[in-house]
C-alpha cells in the first residue's frame, strides 16, 4: 500500500518535472507571486510611497510618476517634475521592477533601495533634501512610532525610509496573467492570433533581450542594432555609467510585464503606441518589417502579458502637527 502511494507521487513528480523542463524551453517563465518577507516593514513602505510631504512642495509622491492605477507610471512621454519641470526621460514603470538586473534606463542605483533615495532629492523631482525629509517625518509622532515598530529606534534615519519603499515596491509583481496562464498549461488562455505574435516573437528574435520571468529586465542593449535610433532626447544609455564608448546609447531592456498599460513606450516616451513600438524594434533592432496583421498579431500577444495590478487599501496618511515644517510648493 504504502509501495503504491510512493509510486504515485513518483508519477507526479516526474509529470511536474516534465511539464517544468516544457516551461524552461521557453524563452518566457511564470512570474511568480511576491514573497513579502515583512509585511509590517512593506506596510510602512507603502506609506512612504504614497507620502507627499516626502517633497519639497508637499505635493508630490513616488505614486505621482508611479501611479500604481495606471501600471506603475504616469503615461507621460517624460514627467513632470516639483514646479512643473519637464523631465529628462520616460518613467518605467515600478511594477515587477525587484526583477530588474539594476535600476534606472543606464542602470545608475544597483538596486530598489539605492533608487528610492535619487527622486526625493532630485530637483527635477520632488526637489527635496533628504534631511528635511527625515525632518518631517520624525516631527510626526505616528510615523516615529511606526518606524520604531520595526527598526527599534525613536530616530528616522533616511536608510530606513528607502529600506522600506524598497520593501513595498517588492511586492508590486504582477502574477496570473493569461500568458503565465498559457505557460502553466491552460491551452485555452490564449487565442490563435496571441499564440501566432508569440510565435513571431520568438521566431524574429524579439526574446534575445526580452526574455525571463520579467520579459526583459535582464541586460542592457543598444537602441538601434541594425538601424540608428534618431532621437531627440540627450540621455546617452550606459555609457552615462560605465563611461566606456561601447555603452553608448545602450539602455535597460524594459520589461514587457503589463506593457499594455505602460505607454508612451522607449526611454524617450516617443512612440505614443505598441504598434508603433513594436514597428520600430522590428526595423531598428532586427531589420524586421512586420506587416500590419504580423504587428497586429504582436501587439495582441504582448496585451497578454498584464497581469493582476496591485490591489490593497489605500494607506491614510498620519496628519501633520503643529511641529512638522511646512511645504514650500511655489518656491
Ligand atoms: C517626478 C516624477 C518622479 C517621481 C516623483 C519619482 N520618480 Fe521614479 N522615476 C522617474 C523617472 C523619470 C525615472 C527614470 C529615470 C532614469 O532612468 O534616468 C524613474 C525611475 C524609477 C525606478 C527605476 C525603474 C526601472 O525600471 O529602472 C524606480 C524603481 C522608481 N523610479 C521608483 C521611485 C520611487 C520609489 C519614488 C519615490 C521615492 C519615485 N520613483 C519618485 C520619475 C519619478
Ligand atoms: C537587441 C535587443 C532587443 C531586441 C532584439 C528587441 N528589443 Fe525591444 N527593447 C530593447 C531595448 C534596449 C529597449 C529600450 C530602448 C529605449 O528605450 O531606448 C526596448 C524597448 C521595447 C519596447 C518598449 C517598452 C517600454 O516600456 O518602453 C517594446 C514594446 C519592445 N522593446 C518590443 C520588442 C519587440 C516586439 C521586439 C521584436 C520585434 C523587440 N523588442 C526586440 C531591446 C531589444
Amino acid at each position: 500500500m504504502k509501495y503504491k502511494v510512493l509510486v504515485v507521487a513518483g508519477t507526479a513528480a516526474f509529470v511536474q518535472l516534465a511539464a517544468m523542463s516544457a516551461f524552461a524551453a521557453e524563452p518566457i517563465q511564470v512570474i511568480p507571486p511576491a514573497k513579502v518577507a515583512d509585511p509590517i516593514l512593506a506596510e510602512l513602505g507603502k506609506k512612504l510611497y504614497f507620502e507627499p510631504r516626502l517633497s519639497k512642495s508637499g505635493f508630490i509622491s513616488c505614486n505621482s510618476c508611479h501611479n500604481l492605477s495606471m501600471g506603475g507610471t504616469d503615461n507621460l512621454k517624460t514627467s513632470i517634475g516639483h514646479n512643473w519641470q519637464k523631465g529628462p526621460i520616460n518613467a518605467p514603470t515600478v511594477l515587477n521592477s525587484s526583477m530588474n538586473v539594476a535600476q534606472f534606463w543606464d542602470g545608475r542605483a544597483v538596486d530598489l533601495k539605492a533608487q528610492a533615495g535619487g527622486p526625493i532629492a532630485n530637483p527635477g523631482e520632488m526637489a527635496f533634501s533628504h534631511a528635511l525629509a527625515v525632518e518631517v517625518l520624525q516631527s510626526i509622532p505616528r510615523y516615529v512610532g511606526e518606524f520604531k515598530a520595526v527598526f527599534k529606534s525613536d530616530k528616522i534615519t533616511i536608510d530606513e525610509v528607502t529600506k522600506a519603499i524598497a520593501a513595498f515596491e517588492e511586492t508590486l509583481v504582477t502574477p496570473n496573467s493569461r500568458f503565465d496562464k498559457w505557460l502553466m498549461g491552460d491551452k485555452q488562455a490564449l487565442n490563435a492570433d496571441e499564440l501566432a505574435g508569440y510565435a513571431l516573437f520568438k521566431d524574429s528574435g524579439c526574446t534575445a533581450c526580452h526574455n525571463g520571468p520579467a520579459v526583459g529586465g535582464a541586460s542592457f542593449q543598444k537602441m538601434g542594432v541594425v538601424e540608428p535610433y534618431k532621437a531627440n532626447s540627450p540621455a546617452e544609455g550606459r555609457v552615462a555609467v560605465t563611461k566606456q564608448e561601447a555603452d553608448r546609447f545602450n539602455f535597460k531592456v524594459p520589461t514587457l510585464r503589463n506593457v499594455e498599460l505602460t505607454y508612451p513606450y522607449f526611454h524617450d516616451g516617443e512612440a505614443a503606441t505598441l504598434t508603433e513600438a513594436v514597428d520600430i524594434m522590428g526595423r531598428i533592432q532586427l531589420g524586421k518589417k512586420f506587416t500590419d496583421k504580423e504587428n497586429g498579431q504582436i501587439v495582441a500577444f504582448l496585451k497578454t502579458l498584464t497581469g493582476d495590478q496591485p490591489d490593497f487599501k489605500m494607506p491614510i496618511l498620519p496628519p501633520s502637527t503643529d511641529a512638522t515644517p511646512r511645504p514650500k510648493p511655489f518656491e
